[in-house]
């Protein structure tokens, strides 16, 4: 346990642990998304309640939903851990900082674009885990996704973090690989449009939804 504890604390090893959890969670992220595009099969939910069914009851899915909960939690503790560290090092800023021209403005607000993100994953577990998992609710777990798609509110702050979930890989899918040391004149460029592609068409296949419910239903 000490290598992890020293990895842990250590700023390279912050680095290392998000780059990790991150490429870790966008392989959750496509998952998830496989599995949820079973609302748009016109069998009035039965497929996609069948399919949540599976998820809240087998024991793998229920070992891996841990895993999952671990991996969030690391990445933005390390990820807020690190954001004040930096801030401690230059509590005053430089007096000249053309910061655009070293960086782009994506990778300058990934922590807030994280933060919106964590703001939508409370409200998404809320509705979706908390309710039904452990309050119990009378609704389908299809019904609860109608109902909640159809309040334009839910459904445009839905939007609003996908949307913000797509700045955030664009920028942290491929800075995880170079993170972890893959820089590579070949590859690299193949990296890059991998998670360009990825960026732009997972948030899009999540934000089909809400929008699908809310116009069509
Ligand atoms: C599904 C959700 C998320 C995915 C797939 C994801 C993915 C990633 C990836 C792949 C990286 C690049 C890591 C690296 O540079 O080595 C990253 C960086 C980052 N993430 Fe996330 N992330 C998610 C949620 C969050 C949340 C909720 C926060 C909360 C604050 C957050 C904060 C950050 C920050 C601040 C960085 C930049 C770290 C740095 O450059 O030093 N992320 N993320």
């Amino acid at each position: 346990m000490g290598w992890f504890f020293r990895t842990f604390y250590s700023t390279i090893g912050k680095k290392l642990i998000m780059s990790l959890t991150g490429l870790f969670l966008c392989s959750f992220l496509l998952v998830h998304l496989t599995g949820n595009f079973q609302l748009f099969k016109d069998d009035g939910g039965e497929a996609f309640n069948h399919y949540s069914e599976f998820m809240s009851t087998n024991i793998l899915i229920r070992i891996l939903e841990i895993g999952l909960f671990l991996g969030f939690a690391l990445h933005m503790t390390e990820a807020f851990w690190l954001y004040f560290l930096n801030k401690r090092a230059r509590p005053v800023a430089y007096a000249k900082n053309q910061a655009s021209e070293n960086s782009t403005l994506i990778s300058r607000t990934m922590i807030w674009s994280g933060s919106i993100v964590l703001v939508f994953l409370l409200v998404h577990l809320k509705s979706f885990f908390f309710d039904h998992r452990i309050i119990g609710s009378e609704l389908t777990m299809y019904q609860g996704v109608v109902q909640a798609f159809q309040d334009p509110l839910y459904s445009w702050f839905y939007v609003l973090a996908m949307v913000l979930l797509g700045f955030h890989l664009n920028h942290g899918f491929q800075s995880a690989f170079q993170t972890l040391g893959l820089n590579h004149k070949k590859y690299t460029p193949l990296i890059k449009t991998v998670g360009l592609l990825f960026s732009i068409l997972v948030p899009l296949g999540y934000i089909t939804m809400p929008l699908y419910f809310l116009f069509t239903k």
